[in-house]
């Protein structure tokens, strides 16, 4: 969960915010359409394959960037997990401590 962390603040949180809101500093990120998705809200609502997938890939029709290049294997599974466990907890009420 700490590696997700750090990847997530690292490589995410200038466009999603730090809590994952979608409320990024970077300051074009109010001005992306669409924008940034509010990651605490979205969490839980997909799989983990498909996030990690769509982070691999990112969007071409978005701001969204791809980091195939950037992180291997491990730092995506763990930024998924930091997403759906961290960021998302206590909005899906799927997800018991
Ligand atoms: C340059 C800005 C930017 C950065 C950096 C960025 N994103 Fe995104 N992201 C977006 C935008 C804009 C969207 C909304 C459009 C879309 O779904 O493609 C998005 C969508 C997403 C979604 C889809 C959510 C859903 O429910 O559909 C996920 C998951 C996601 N980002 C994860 C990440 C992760 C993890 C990182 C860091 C490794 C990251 N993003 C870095 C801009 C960014």
């Amino acid at each position: 969960m700490a590696q997700g962390m750090q990847v997530y603040q690292r490589y995410c949180s200038a466009c999603h915010g730090p809590s994952g809101e979608g409320n990024g500093l970077a300051p074009a990120a109010a001005y992306y359409d669409p924008s940034p998705t509010n990651l605490a809200l979205h969490g839980a609502a997909h799989a983990a394959g498909e996030y990690a997938w769509l982070i691999k890939e990112g969007n071409k029709a978005s701001a969204m960037p791809r980091f195939q290049e950037k992180l291997d294997e491990d730092d995506i599974w763990s930024v998924v997990l930091y997403i759906r466990y961290t960021l998302a907890d206590g909005q899906s009420g799927d997800h018991q401590h």
